[in-house]
């Protein structure tokens, strides 16, 4: 049994640590408890009433069996697995694959315990076109996996229609069947439809789950488990981590406490949230988390139908490589943040500095020590730091990093999430003002219908030369 946790940190909040004018108070957190205690039972009713499916994917034992089935065969077809997704569709896969999968997976045959993985979540025609000049020799030797709930979204159709037509021309009708798996919706779509004409083997995008919220189903399941993750570790660590967030007790539940707090703040002009890893690893964890807490919290209307413009902005940044770029910014600019490190407890490897050169003593206090312990004592030493400037930290603290911790971390932010939509009172789970910009690239993309916007996207689209220098 896995005893590795992750744990929330909340110390240097406190008005104890930072002073009362950015710190909390005592009776502030008994405040945040009273308010936030009544909205962790409402999202566990509104779990048993089947508004949250997300909650309930680390307890479905179809998907990882299917999940296992086809990363089986496919990873003894293939050499290069390749993801065609965006957003929901793609950063959960990065996370994981950054997360769990040494550093030169991809360049390293000896570093890897399947096909290298390419993710794109892009539609740029030099990055694509670069890979597409790489793989033009392999197509059989590569397994795309086109994610899409709808199959609609251009990004993923962009990708598919160039790949597919790929595959037709060099490998043919059966080659392209072969080499493609769809996950998307179980029933309808339009990837359904082409998956189901073209006999593709193909996953399911749960009902009811979005795409950011979907990191735990097969839309982030297949890949990981492709690349040699174990994705039973992470289930189970989504597991654990739902005893904690269940609980009603607030002092005791880590998603009620990181939702309280950067509601909190929020509310007090804190508005932008720093989510900072210490850990390489890690750093595409924090990718994820900013899609998933931007797209769910920005909202212009409450759940009344009320003009609110809320939504905190979520910022990543990457310990130490931003120390020498942002920190400046952080503790001498505008009190206006909240930061969220992320730190690793025990590195599953260490190396130990070599000794200075004689003529540069000045180098001795690193030599005969550890990386870890250089890494753990700048996020301190930056924790430190903003602490003396009165920013206020919060630490989730990884007694490792792996596929059990890592399950927690997501299923953790998951329902930080949730429970700050509450708090919010607005609708975490859509996302309406994507719709306008996706409509006004079909116009002018000249999708059938759309006519109308793309007679008034003219004014925007046409240069106006007097403002050009
Ligand atoms: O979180 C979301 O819902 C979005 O980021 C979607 O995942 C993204 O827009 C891709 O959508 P689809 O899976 O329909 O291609």
């Amino acid at each position: 049994m896995n005893s590795t946790r992750i744990h929330f940190y909340y110390k240097n909040i406190t008005a104890e640590i930072i002073g009362s004018e950015h710190g909390i108070t005592a009776s502030q957190f008994q405040e945040l408890s009273q308010k936030t205690t009544p909205l962790i039972d409402q999202l566990n009713q509104q779990r048993k009433a089947g508004k949250t499916r997300y909650r309930d994917l680390p307890y479905n034992d179809r998907y990882p069996k299917q999940v296992r089935e086809i990363a089986g065969q496919a990873a003894g077809e293939c050499e290069n697995f390749v993801v065609l997704g965006i957003g929901g569709s793609a950063l959960g896969n990065i996370a994981l694959q950054t997360a769990l999968n040494p550093y030169l997976y991809n360049l390293d045959a000896a570093q890897r315990k399947g096909p290298r993985l390419f993710v794109f979540d892009n539609v740029d025609p030099i990055q694509f076109g670069s890979f597409l000049d790489w793989v033009g020799d392999k197509l059989d030797k590569t397994i795309f996996n086109v994610i899409s709930k709808s199959g609609r979204t251009a990004e993923t159709a962009a990708q598919f229609l160039i790949v597919r037509q790929m595959l037709l021309e060099k490998l043919g009708p059966a080659g392209y069947k072969k080499q493609i798996i769809a996950t998307t919706d179980p029933r309808e779509g339009t990837l359904r439809k082409i998956a189901n004409e073209a006999g593709f083997r193909t996953l399911e995008v749960p009902d009811g789950v979005g795409g950011r919220f979907s990191v735990l189903s097969p839309v982030g399941l297949l890949s990981a488990a492709v690349c040699g993750i174990d994705i039973e570790g992470l289930l189970a660590g989504a597991r654990e981590m739902d005893q904690r967030v269940s609980r009603v007790d607030f002092f005791a539940n880590p998603a009620a406490l990181n939702a309280a707090v950067n509601w909190h703040y929020y509310n007090r002009g804190k508005r932008i949230s720093v989510m900072f890893p210490y850990a390489w690893r890690l750093k595409d964890l924090s990718d994820w988390y900013r899609q998933l807490w931007a797209e769910s919290l920005g909202k212009s209307k409450n759940l009344k139908g009320q003009d609110v413009f809320v939504g905190p902005t979520p910022v990543n940044a990457l310990g130490t490589t931003d120390q020498h770029s942002q920190v400046q910014l952080y503790r001498e600019g505008p009190n206006d943040k909240i930061f969220t490190f992320l730190q690793v407890k025990n590195f599953d490897r260490d190396i130990v500095m070599g000794p200075a050169p004689e003529s540069t003593p000045e180098l001795n206090y690193l030599a005969g020590k550890q990386m870890s312990r250089l890494l753990n004592s700048e996020k301190l030493g930056t924790e430190y730091a903003l602490l003396h400037d009165k920013r206020p930290c919060l630490t989730v603290l990884f007694d490792q990093v792996n596929a059990y911790t890592v399950g927690q971390f997501i299923y953790l932010f998951e329902v930080t999430t949730s429970l700050a939509g509450l708090l919010f009172e607005i609708n975490a789970y859509d996302q309406p003002a994507v719709e306008l910009g996706k409509e006004a690239t079909f116009a002018l993309m000249e999708q059938p219908g759309y006519e109308k916007l793309a007679r008034k996207i003219k004014p925007v689209q046409q240069i106006d030369g007097g403002y050009l220098v």
